[in-house]
């Protein structure tokens, strides 16, 4: 399957959820209004993978990547609030420790690029299209 629709309509704010797409996790997490505002107040400039939050997304509230760390490929945890979400409120990869922000941005690890956004488009207000 080259594309994937997902419903996202229940998923709560702070939560997100995992499907595979293309034989690799997807993250699909709904973002609070803290957790928006944590990844648009941040200093780009400053990243080691310089890239705003608004390049990143579509829609402030979901965010959308794929599940796999850019060190060595481990999937990182955080997209349940019950899992590591590391200090930048994220997640956080358990194979060496690296630690993305809430807009999926390598923060603080061995990893040098920030999780990977997939082609993707919103088909409703509660669907997404991924691929
Ligand atoms: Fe994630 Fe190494 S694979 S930190």
């Amino acid at each position: 399957l080259s594309s994937i629709e997902v419903d996202i309509s229940s998923i709560q704010p702070g939560e997100g959820i995992t499907v595979k797409w293309r034989g690799k996790p997807l993250f699909i997490r709904r973002r609070t209004p803290e957790e928006i505002k944590a990844a648009e107040g941040v200093n780009v400039a400053q990243l080691r993978d310089p890239q705003a939050d608004k390049d990143r997304v579509q829609k402030p509230e979901w965010l959308v990547l794929i599940g796999v760390c850019t060190h060595l490929g481990c999937v990182p945890q955080g997209e349940k609030s019950s899992e590591p979400r590391g200090e930048y409120g994220g997640y956080y990869c358990p194979c060496h420790g690296s630690q993305y922000d809430t807009s999926g941005r390598i923060r603080k690890g061995p990893a040098p690029l920030n999780l990977a956004v997939p082609p993707y488009s919103f088909t409703s207000d509660t669907t997404v299209k991924v691929g």
